[in-house]
């Protein structure tokens, strides 16, 4: 470490696309003369790029930063930043908390960041930056790209939401769908492909309303021209919308070998009526009909989904189903949250809000369910084979099975279908793409064996 050299701490709490947020962040302030440290508290500067989704989430980072920013502050103290989403929602509101906070930095404000930076350098403090800006995208320089070598990473193609789903904060911090502009796009995934990136996940609110160089390339032709770039072998996305997912992205999906046969696609809730209350603008026969097509296209294709339980108004019976969408779909995970009233969004006002204890009751009941039917869905790969990229070694040692291999690295990665699978091997390197047996499976995860030919 550079003894000289300021340190910075960056939090990162809530989606990927606040993970490659992060990223820029992290790259702006090595611009500006800042070493990483992973240890906060040697930090001369410390930043959390955080999330508004659920109160949790928001409450996570005021809890981090009230370690560094909080009243019970005194003495030496590090410069704290808050940026994304809570910033965007809270403004000033965010130093009743926080009353040494230095900057609020919000969603659109990133390119304005150094600025902000040379003011905190000459003693500005408590800033706060929440203005929209005509290109967000414009101003990060080409090696804000930080991290060392990666197998895998996420690239921004779009920003902001107009669906107003009536439970979600996002159209109110995130502001309106800006798509990025394709050259751009392609050739950060050019610079990360030379760098030996070999998997890209596409990331947006609602990627399929891509609309970019002025509403001439499509969701679609995009996957397309990313499937062009050389040593670049795997592409996924998220997320998609079911009253956005065109047949052209069907069929693109269907086309493209390297788009993964995995597919992210929140339906919510499975009840017509939540649906229509969440302003989703699909129903479950929809829904069916979107999974159907997919299915026929590309069969064997993996699916996820997010589910909120609890949303007001819910009645046991669209409880039960939203319980039989799971059990007809199948869906090899899902992602369920307990419905969490939000600033600004239309459902926090509903009258008939749910208590803790049913929401936390039906929550429970639900991942319970789904644990087996992920169980079911991964028990369905054993004997077969699948390819994985190899991105690192495995945590910890699994179970009795492995202790036979206990003198061989572990190591995992990700099939096509998203399931992360652990299996043992000397020879293996990070970024390789190796064909395993799967010969056990778990809840979360799945063991293989390589294929001799390997
Ligand atoms: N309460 C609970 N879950 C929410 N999500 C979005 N807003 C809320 C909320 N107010 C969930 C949705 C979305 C995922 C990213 O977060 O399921 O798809
Ligand atoms: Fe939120 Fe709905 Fe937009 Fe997703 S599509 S970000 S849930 S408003």
């Amino acid at each position: 470490m550079n003894q000289d050299k300021p340190k910075a701490y960056v939090n990162t709490i809530g989606c990927q696309m606040n993970v490659y947020d992060s990223q820029i962040l992290a790259g702006l302030l090595q611009n500006a003369g800042y070493e990483q440290t992973h240890d906060p508290d040697l930090a001369d500067l410390v930043l959390c790029n955080t999330c508004a989704i659920r109160h949790k989430a928001e409450e996570k980072a005021y809890s981090f930063l009230g370690r560094f920013a909080g009243t019970r502050m005194r003495g030496k103290r590090p410069v704290t930043i808050m940026a994304g989403c809570v910033a965007q929602k809270e403004k000033e509101k965010a130093f009743v908390r926080l009353p040494y906070l230095d900057l609020v930095l919000g969603t659109q404000a990133f390119g304005r960041f150094e600025t902000h930076l040379k003011a905190l350098a000459a003693g500005n403090t408590r800033i706060v930056d929440i203005e929209p800006s005509e290109n967000i995208f414009e101003g990060f320089p080409e090696d804000s790209i930080t991290e060392k070598f990666q197998v895998s990473r996420f690239v921004t193609i779009m920003q902001g939401c107009e669906n107003f789903c009536t439970y979600c904060v996002v159209p109110y911090v995130r502001g309106k769908e800006k798509s990025r502009d394709p050259s751009a796009i392609i050739q950060e995934i050019e610079v990360l492909a030379q760098s030996g990136v070999r998997e890209i996940t596409l990331l947006g609110q609602n990627v399929n309303s891509y609309a970019g160089n002025n509403r001439t390339v499509s969701f679609a032709d995009l996957l397309h021209l990313v499937s062009r770039v050389n040593k670049v072998e795997r592409i996924r996305f998220a997320t998609s919308h079911p009253k956005d997912l065109s047949t052209d992205l069907v069929q693109a999906m269907k086309e493209l070998d390297k788009v993964c046969n995995h597919l992210h696609l929140p339906v919510q809730s499975g009840s017509n009526q939540i649906l229509k209350r969440m302003n989703r603008k699909y129903d479950r026969d929809t829904y069916f009909d979107r999974i159907s097509a997919l299915r026929q296209a590309c069969p064997d294709i993996a699916l996820s989904t997010d589910i909120i339980v609890g949303f007001p108004g819910e009645t046991l019976s669209d409880f039960q189903q939203t319980m039989n969408l799971l059990e007809t779909v199948e869906f090899d995970a899902v992602f369920a949250f307990s419905y969490s009233a939000r600033s600004f969004t239309p459902a926090a006002k509903f009258s008939d809000q749910l208590d803790e204890q049913t929401k936390r009751g039906r929550l429970n009941e639900l991942l319970n369910f789904q644990e087996q039917i992920t169980e079911k869905k991964n028990k369905a790969f054993i004997g077969k084979n699948v390819t994985v990229l190899v991105e690192g070694d495995s945590p910890k040692p699994r179970d009795g099975l492995i202790k036979k291999n206990k003198n061989t690295r572990q190591m995992f990665g990700r099939c096509d279908e998203n399931k992360i699978v652990h299996f043992a091997s000397d020879q293996a390197q990070i970024g390789d793409l190796i064909t395993l047996q799967i010969i056990n499976a778990y809840p979360h995860s799945l063991w293989g064996e390589v294929c001799e030919s390997d």
